[in-house]
């Protein structure tokens, strides 16, 4: 397993950063749901900050949107407890890790997929610029890792097979990064009919404008102090998240063996997997 000492920590199996603390995983479970928390839940690089700020606006800012509840010590379950607005609680935790009284009290989750490929991209240059976490040599030894399932937050393929075995136990909305790329309009749609939310077309329409890759770039950079936290847990610092935002990205770094090697675990791990039929994946 290549892990930086210092900066990684594996717990249950799982690479995480010393930003999660092996207390806080610990004590996981301790954690006391409320009927209306809403849980984001992403694989690292899919679009959770995206997500999270079309959730904001469709709130308007009713709400508080947590740091994500792996990020951390122990501390956090009471500055949890403390919140007294509805909770948007970001995660990156595989579905086995999340709090059981999430699951109990049926608490509604949207989990935002991206396609592996980019997924993987998008992930190589966080190791590269986010000084969390360990240095990687080369795009095709860090390609290794992750298809092995030895980067943070472990592996993407199992990371999406976990929330499939479990897809019909809470209420969750399962959104595709590449969808919401081709329609954002509808996707919001989608998302406001799952929370019961009303708003009307030219409500949406605002959404998608401020909620554009450029424009959501362009806030973050104008910024001169702290742009607010993040919902990552490996990083507090906004200006990484922003990077191409693009779809096939991937294209432009995987050679014909890299992508042979990938499709063929892609196809041994996911030929049956339900949640896996609306990504577009490309070959
Ligand atoms: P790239 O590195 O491919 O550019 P996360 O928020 O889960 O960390 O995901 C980050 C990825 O989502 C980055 O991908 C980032 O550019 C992209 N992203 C962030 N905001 C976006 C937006 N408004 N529209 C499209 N992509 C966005």
């Amino acid at each position: 397993m290549s892990v930086q000492t210092g900066l990684v920590h594996i717990f249950n199996g799982i690479p995480f950063t010393t930003r999660s603390s092996t207390d806080l995983l610990t004590s996981l479970n301790d954690f006391q749901a409320r009927e209306d928390d809403l849980l984001l839940v992403s694989y690292p690089k899919s679009g959770t900050h995206w997500l999270a700020e079309i959730l904001k606006l469709l709130f308007s800012s009713k709400v508080c949107l947590t740091s994500p509840i792996e990020f951390g010590d122990v501390s956090k379950l009471d500055e949890l407890k403390n919140i007294t607005s509805k909770r948007i609680i970001p995660t990156h935790l595989s579905y086995g890790m999340v709090p059981t009284d999430l699951k109990v009290k049926k608490c509604k989750t949207i989990y935002i997929i991206r396609n592996p490929k980019d997924t993987a991209v998008s992930l190589f240059y966080y190791y590269r610029d986010n000084p969390n976490l360990p240095t990687i040599e080369t795009w095709s030894a860090y390609l290794e890792m992750f298809l092995k399932g030895d980067v943070v937050c472990g592996s993407w393929f199992d990371h999406i097979l976990g929330w499939e075995e479990h897809k019909n136990e809470t209420p969750t909305l399962f959104l595709y990064y590449e969808a919401m790329q081709k329609d954002l309009h509808k996707s919001i749609r989608k998302i406001s009919t799952f929370l019961g939310i009303n708003v009307n077309d030219d409500e949406i329409s605002e959404i998608c404008k401020r909620t554009s890759f450029s424009e959501m770039k362009i806030k973050v950079e104008k910024e001169k102090s702290d742009p607010g936290p993040t919902v990552c847990a490996l990083t507090s610092n906004k200006k990484l998240i922003f990077r191409k935002g693009t779809v096939g990205d991937w294209k432009n770094y995987f050679t014909t063996k890299q992508n042979r090697i990938f499709d063929e675990l892609y196809d041994a791990k996911m030929n049956s997997c339900f949640l896996a039929n609306p990504i577009q994946y490309e070959t």
